[in-house]
């Protein structure tokens, strides 16, 4: 198939260097972009008296055509005949409306036209893992407000620390969440500049009315220098930079979700649907998904640091480099929808083991930072109250008993500050109800949480409607 840049040469491509160089196999998914962008660029053409009415109205409807036959999946994106999407669609047009569709490619080149494609793409996909996180952001609210009573050890180190609720823990993955969301949203603010009508490198000599495609296309301007226009990948860097940092808070929770199920923890179950067994071992019930949440993680990461390497050294303007964007891109928001997909229907199936929680929660003596509190607010110096209260730590671990197991007897030869209300201050459900301040894990301070993250919700989707 004769290109359509033959005219300077007098060989056809070498089969290997026409597979090496096509990005068809990949580049077909923008079609939609594509077409959006050249149905754009054929109406300003028109407007500004560059072609013919009539000529827009056969590239329209010749472009509308090819958008059904690819809808349809009738176009077969065969390497040997399409170099990339752009000339695909453009050869397409020519077989379907001849002269006029030769016309399209005036004042454009494919420097423009890859960039404003890719930049429609991603703002469209920005939308799409914004959206799926708002979901995930929901589904952890739904399970919070169903514990905030329920007690458990909060970690540091992973060792036993002090007293949380469920409820608090996945709240903090809900503030994880909503960092991830604003800059999602973020990116799409920086993004907002349409290259089209950049040129190849250096604008055009065509009077191309710039504002107009901008606005059209759904771009609050032109991006101010045709050079850096054709040749800015940022935002798709930002975006990868925002996957990253979302696959690692899912990452971080997939952690949790893995030890929680474990028999060492016993703190959920995941739904048998949600689950997969072993080929040996018939007792076994794993937490693939998470596991492979935690894996692709990984993955995600490198999609950014291939486009980061990618990008480090190119001269300006546009370098075929940039042809190597796509699949970087392509693998982490295929990715990581495939994880938002999954994770949200695990967690709102699985079942809270609050007993086992609260279990773990009555050993390890995670009320002791209480007991040091409960004397210091009795009028002893703090640092006292923690010697005398890791004493006690220490004589339990050695007797096999809690804290709350010594009696007030024995207490009182510790200390005349111990007293009845001794029992009541170390309480798990009480230590935890004293934790009131904004911010905290008192049941008070998870409501409000809850309504903050309801109120994020209704917001962000709003957005969507305005
Ligand atoms: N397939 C190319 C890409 O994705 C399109 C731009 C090609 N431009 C060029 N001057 N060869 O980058």
């Amino acid at each position: 198939m004769a290109k359509l840049w033959a005219g300077r040469f007098s060989k056809t491509t070498d089969e290997t260097v026409n597979d090496f160089n096509s990005s068809i196999p990949f580049d077909n998914r923008l079609y939609p972009q594509d077409i959006e962008g050249s149905l754009a660029h054929s109406e300003m053409l028109a407007r500004q008296g560059i072609i013919t009415a009539a000529d827009r109205d056969q590239i329209h409807s010749g472009l509308k055509e090819i958008l059904q036959s690819m809808d349809a999946g009738e176009v077969e994106f065969d390497p040997a005949q399409y170099e990339d999407i752009h000339m695909c669609v453009e050869q397409l047009l020519t077989e379907r409306i001849g002269q006029a569709g030769k016309r399209l490619h005036t004042g454009r080149s494919r420097n423009d036209q890859v960039a404003l494609d890719m930049r429609l793409y991603v703002r469209q996909e920005i939308l799409e893992v914004r959206d799926q996180v708002l979901h995930l952001i929901e589904v952890l609210t739904d399970v919070a407000e169903k514990n905030t009573a329920t007690i458990m050890p909060g970690y540091t180190h992973l060792q036993r620390a002090q007293p949380v609720t469920f409820a608090y823990v996945l709240l903090a993955y809900v503030s994880m969440l909503k960092r991830d969301v604003r800059r999602l949203e973020n990116t799409l603010d920086v993004l907002d500049e349409c290259p089209l009508g950049s040129g190849a490198l250096a604008g055009t000599t065509y009077d191309l009315d710039r504002h107009f495609t901008a606005e059209v296309l759904g771009f609050s301007q032109p991006c101010a220098n045709a050079m850096d226009g054709v040749s800015d990948r940022d935002y798709c860097l930002e975006f990868l930079s925002d996957l990253s940092i979302l696959m690692m808070h899912l990452s971080r929770l997939s952690e949790e979700v893995i030890s929680w199920c474990s028999w060492e923890f016993k703190f959920i179950e995941l739904d048998d649907a949600f689950s997969t067994g072993s080929s040996i071992m018939p007792q076994k019930k794993n937490p693939d998904i998470c596991e492979l949440i935690r894996g692709k993680t990984g993955r995600v990461y490198g999609d950014l640091m291939t486009l980061l390497t990618v990008m480090k050294g190119l001269p300006l303007a546009y370098d075929k480099d940039m042809q190597e964007d796509k699949e970087c891109v392509f693998d982490a928001i295929d990715t990581v929808t495939m994880c938002l997909k999954v994770l949200p229907d695990m967690l709102s199936t699985m079942t809270v083991l609050t007993e086992n929680m609260a279990a773990a929660g009555r050993k390890g003596f995670i009320n002791a930072t209480d007991c040091a509190d409960y004397l210091t607010k009795k009028g002893m110096p703090f640092r006292d109250a923690y010697k005398l209260t890791g004493g006690l730590v220490a004589r339990c671990i050695q007797e096999g008993r809690t804290l709350e197991q010594l009696t007030l007897k024995e207490l009182r030869v510790e200390s005349e500050l111990f007293d009845e209300s001794f029992y009541e201050a170390v309480d798990l459900l009480n230590a935890v109800k004293r934790r009131n301040t904004f911010g905290g894990p008192a049941p008070e301070q998870t409501e409000k949480q809850i309504a903050m993250a309801r109120d994020f919700l209704q917001e962000h989707r709003k957005q969507d409607e305005s």
